[in-house]
């Protein structure tokens, strides 16, 4: 039994994934981490989670399908609201996601639910800064609609860690590390200097993640008795239908757990298996 100081991780995450409650969720997220720094988390299961159809976002934002979203570049001060916004609610989905594979993959080594706790914590320092960045622009996350397709990729993945771990970290958050750096020398030209003080923090705490994703995905793979490179070709191929598109940041890659050999396959466009 946990000591009366000790708190169950799996209930903290269904807290999380099932009320609602984006400050409760921000709050209750980093309380969690202080939680571990003060070994006051146990890892009890006795329970089985609730199916991810049942996770509970905030009313707001309103959530839109990719293909209705209005499309604004980033050459006016609404535009670039918008942008931050969305990556404000990447960001916010990430939170979710992190919690969501602590909550739903039972029985792996106490390290996994380590991993991806602090993940959980950062994604939450990144939306709250990319929420106060958004206050210059006069707006606040919630006021415009986002993107609902996110979570697709977990939904699609709820029964399949192995599917889990190559679509969320080594395919969604892995093409953050491709597109960053771009991103970053823009706002650098435009002279928004705040804006690429948060997304080089974003960028070097992303390596770390798409790290560990390489790291358990290649670890629990071969407890399977399977390959982890085959494994991760045939995932992305079964659960994101094909691959996706470059160009790739090879040198962040490889640091981030990718073997040179996924790389040249994912450049590969002519490789179909
Ligand atoms: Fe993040
Ligand atoms: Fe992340």
């Amino acid at each position: 039994m946990p000591s009366e100081k000790q708190h169950i991780l799996f209930g903290l995450a269904e807290s999380c994934l099932f009320r609602g409650d984006l400050d409760g969720l921000l709050e209750q997220t980093h309380q969690a981490r202080r939680y571990l720094d003060l070994k006051q988390l146990c890892f009890n299961s006795d329970d089985d989670p609730k199916p991810i159809s049942h996770t509970v976002f905030p009313d707001r934002p309103i959530l839109m399908m990719p293909k209705d979203m209005p499309r604004r570049g980033t050459e006016t001060l609404a535009g670039q609201g918008a942008f931050f916004h969305a990556l404000a609610h990447i960001e916010f989905v990430a939170i979710y996601l992190a919690w969501d594979i602590i909550y739903r993959f039972r029985g792996l080594p106490a390290q996994f639910y380590i991993d991806w706790l602090i993940i959980a914590d950062e994604e939450a320092t990144h939306f709250e800064m990319l929420r106060q960045h958004l206050q210059q622009f006069n707006a606040d996350y919630g006021d415009l609609p986002a993107h609902s397709g996110l979570w697709w990729h977990a939904r699609e993945t709820e029964h399949d860690i192995l599917a889990r771990l190559a679509i969320v970290p080594r395919c969604m958050e892995a093409r953050g590390l491709d597109v960053t750096p771009g991103v970053m020398a823009k706002f650098a030209a435009s002279g928004d200097q705040a804006a690429v003080a948060i997304l080089q923090r974003i960028y070097e705490d992303e390596i770390g993640h798409v790290e560990r994703g390489s790291f358990w995905f290649n670890t629990l793979a071969e407890q399977a008795g399977l390959d982890p490179e085959v494994h991760y070709k045939n995932m992305l191929l079964g659960f994101y239908k094909g691959k996706p598109k470059g160009p790739f940041n090879r040198e962040v890659r490889l640091k981030a757990g990718f073997t040179a050999g996924e790389i040249d396959w994912l450049e590969d466009s002519l490789t179909t298996g």
